[in-house]
């Protein structure tokens, strides 16, 4: 790491002791434990899902692997137990000389139940994490795991990125961007779904297991499936809906591109850069004191107005919006927080104490519905599919006559169109940190 991001990074950790302590005094605790967290094995069986560590734990450090703790007090340096057990049966990599060692007490120990030896007694300790029954053993009480009124206030400040957590994801926007660009190359090359999958892995350097979310790839109609995982091995699809990211020092980026070829349905494409273009549009809307739900609003009024122009809809985007028929099109949120988990916390939030800010009724799925404020990092991705679910409530209902069933029907086999891009709310306004690399 370089001496300006090892400056970053400590920055990063004295905003964390700050607030931590902030929050700590006012939910009444002298102290906060944390845990990576326990692997957990499917029933009945000796093998684990890839270990994701808890990420209240990941906001102070990059430590990869369970059992580890970190102890948070006022006024003194966090105290991190890195578990390193002897164990022959896994790689036991030294820790070496990581970038944010000196901003910890650093202890070593062999053993989980030598890591929870805290040494807290007489002190009022919450626990946030999922290794409970360690930390009931360790004499923190049952109503002080997890503490609502704390967790939301940890929650609230994970949506203010530091200068260290949007440098993480630019570097994970980066390495994404080798994957989609590989991963186009292949689509023109008639790749299939599951050759796309490895082209994109292959670029990005990392495991699946690394990745922050399974990648969606798919196909022609496989692209209206929002989270579709199969991995067809039939080559030549006209359509590419890639929706892929990547994870640096545990931070994800979330980047869905759509791209198609010459043997598509000339209208298709037309879709695919009318999306891009009020993708973009949506970008430039982003500004402190807007409410999330109202960019939501804005992206399907102008979803209705590409559909309009497009034909398919025979009503203005407005109208269409007002009278529900850009639903069935866009049936999913304009985008989600993003940070340690591809969908961060606190996007629902109302205020630091953990009141919650429900979507609007015609959106139930929409993530973020909180005030954009500087700092935040979160997703724009607009998308518009023909899914008949959901739209053969509409085919016979009282504003059929605002849809064209032929356009729609022929469309339909090109499946969907969605873009999309992280976004670092400014002062000014935005910095969209997926452009400058695909
Ligand atoms: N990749 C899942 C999402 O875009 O929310
Ligand atoms: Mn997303
Ligand atoms: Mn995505």
């Amino acid at each position: 790491m370089s001496p300006q991001g090892r400056s970053l990074y400590a920055e990063h950790i004295a905003a964390r002791q700050r607030t931590t302590e902030a929050a700590l005094a006012e939910c009444g605790y002298d102290a906060l434990v944390l845990s990576s967290g326990a692997p957990f094995t499917y029933f009945a069986d000796d093998q684990e899902p890839p270990f994701h560590e808890n990420g209240h734990f990941a906001h102070w450090v990059p430590l990869r692997g369970p059992h580890h703790v970190l102890v948070v007090r006022p006024g003194t340096r966090p105290r991190l137990v890195r578990v390193a057990p002897e164990d022959y049966w896994y790689e036991q990599a030294p820790l070496g000389s990581p970038f944010w060692a000196d901003d910890f007490d650093l202890q070593e120990v062999g053993t989980t139940d030598a890591a929870w030896k805290l040494g807290l007694t007489g002190k009022r300790v919450a626990y946030i994490g999922d290794e409970t029954a360690r930390a009931l053993a360790a004499g923190i009480a049952a109503e002080h795991h997890n503490p609502a009124s704390l967790v939301a206030r940890l929650d609230w400040e994970r949506a203010y990125k530091s200068e260290y957590e949007v440098a993480c994801m630019e570097e994970a926007e980066k390495m994404a961007s080798w994957g989609h660009r590989a991963a186009l190359a292949a689509f023109d090359s008639g790749a299939s779904e599951l050759e796309i999958h490895h082209a994109y892995l292959a670029a990005v350097r990392c495991t699946e297991a690394e990745l922050p979310y399974g990648t969606i790839i798919g196909h022609d109609e496989k692209s209206a499936i929002l989270h579709y995982t199969g991995k067809r091995t039939k080559r030549d699809g006209r359509v590419l809906l890639i929706d892929a990211g990547a994870r640096h020092l545990g931070y994800c980026s979330d980047i869905t591109r759509t791209w198609t070829r010459k043997d598509c349905d000339s209208r298709f494409p037309l879709l695919a850069r009318g999306m891009d273009k009020l993708q973009l549009e949506l970008c430039a809307k982003v500004v402190p004191g807007l409410p999330y739900p109202d960019l939501h609003a804005a992206a399907h009024v102008l979803i209705g107005d590409l559909l309009h122009e497009l034909g398919v809809l025979k009503v203005r985007g407005e109208e269409a919006f007002d009278e529900g028929l850009t639903s069935p099109f866009f049936p999913h949120g304009l985008g989600h927080f993003l940070g340690i988990q591809v969908h961060d916390v606190g996007g629902r939030q109302k205020d630091p104490t953990g009141g919650i800010l429900p979507p609007p009724p015609k959106s139930p799925f929409l993530r973020t519905t909180r005030k954009i404020e500087e700092h935040q990092v979160f997703t724009i991705e607009p998308g518009c599919y023909f899914i008949e679910m959901l739209l053969r409530p509409h085919r016979n209902g009282p504003k059929a006559h605002c849809f064209d069933w032929k356009q729609i029907d022929e469309l339909a086999e090109f499946g969907g169109v969605r873009i999309e891009d992280n976004v670092h709310v400014t002062a000014a306004g935005q910095v969209n940190l997926t452009r400058p690399h695909i």
